[in-house]
């Protein structure tokens, strides 16, 4: 357990909020061990009726620590990489979760969106999926599941520009639920757990697990990710990381395609 994702449990809810504001709650290794543990143990746990998915601070989440990235592509990653484990209880979850997102939620904090139930959004909310300008690949099975939800055009327009989505956006195209009046978020996604949680939860569980197959999205994961290292080591990437880390735009035009 680690002190950047914290944990609250009460009244069927389990609240999970990304806790690194100062690095706009960008997700690390340690940080996604964290997420997969919880998941998996709410699995498990018939306490558990509902999963509440927040950030503190300005942004939901800057998706994956670029840092980490670099590491990786220089071969100095972790040995086991926790992102496929979350992804996986992710995929396979059969407790509704919802998420409120403020400000931005880049990558992961994005794709993570398409495995949740409900989705409310505050009013500055921005969908980003910069994985084409990081020279990467979409994750999280969502070269699949964006076509599916909002249409190849559109999907390919937010993978391929990696612009940010308002909010309107997002419930208009069925990534997200409704737009909260400003200051509302928690309180709305809290009411809204609040709702399911007094549902019957055998119901919700066996209705989820009939909308979802696990299998076919741990498969898609599961191709994505030997995709995604390999491209993580690319020349492309190497220049995307090292523009990030020095503050500029990466010049791909002087790195060769593969
Ligand atoms: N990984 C690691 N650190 C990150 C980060 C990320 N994904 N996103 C932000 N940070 C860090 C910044 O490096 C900065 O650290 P510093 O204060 O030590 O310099 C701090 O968080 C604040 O970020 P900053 O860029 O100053 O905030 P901003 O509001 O101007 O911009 C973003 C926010 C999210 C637009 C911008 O930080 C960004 O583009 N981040 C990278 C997003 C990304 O590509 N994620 C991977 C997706 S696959």
């Amino acid at each position: 357990m680690t002190a950047e994702i914290h944990v609250d449990q009460a009244d069927g809810i389990l609240t999970i909020t990304l806790a690194r504001p100062d690095k706009k709650n960008a997700l690390t290794n340690v940080m996604y061990g964290t997420l997969a543990d919880i998941i998996e143990s709410a699995e498990h746990d018939s306490n558990i009726r509902v999963l509440l998915v927040q950030g503190d601070g300005d942004m939901f989440t800057a998706g994956n620590d670029v840092g980490e990235f670099a590491a990786m592509a220089s071969g100095k990653g972790p040995s086991e990489r926790h992102v496929h484990r979350f992804l996986h209880a992710l995929a396979k979850s059969s407790v509704p979760i919802i998420a409120a997102v403020q400000g931005k939620a880049v990558g992961i904090g994005t794709t993570m969106l398409l495995h949740c139930d409900y989705v409310l959004l505050a009013p500055d909310a921005e969908l980003i999926t910069p994985f084409v300008n990081l020279a990467l690949v979409p994750e999280a099975a969502s070269s699949w599941l964006l076509p599916l939800r909002i249409g190849h055009v559109r999907a390919f327009e937010m993978f391929a520009l990696g612009e940010p989505l308002d909010a309107p956006s997002a419930v208009a195209l069925g990534i997200a639920n409704k737009v909260c009046a400003n200051g509302q978020l928690r309180d709305d996604a809290r009411r809204m757990a609040e709702r399911i949680a007094a549902k019957p939860a055998g119901s919700l569980s066996a209705m989820k697990k009939l909308m979802r197959n696990a299998q076919t999205l741990v498969a898609q994961m599961d191709s994505e990710s030997a995709k995604f290292q390999e491209r993580l080591t690319s020349a492309e990437a190497r220049e995307a990381f090292a523009a990030f880390a020095e503050k500029r735009k990466p010049e791909f035009s002087r790195v060769p395609q593969h």
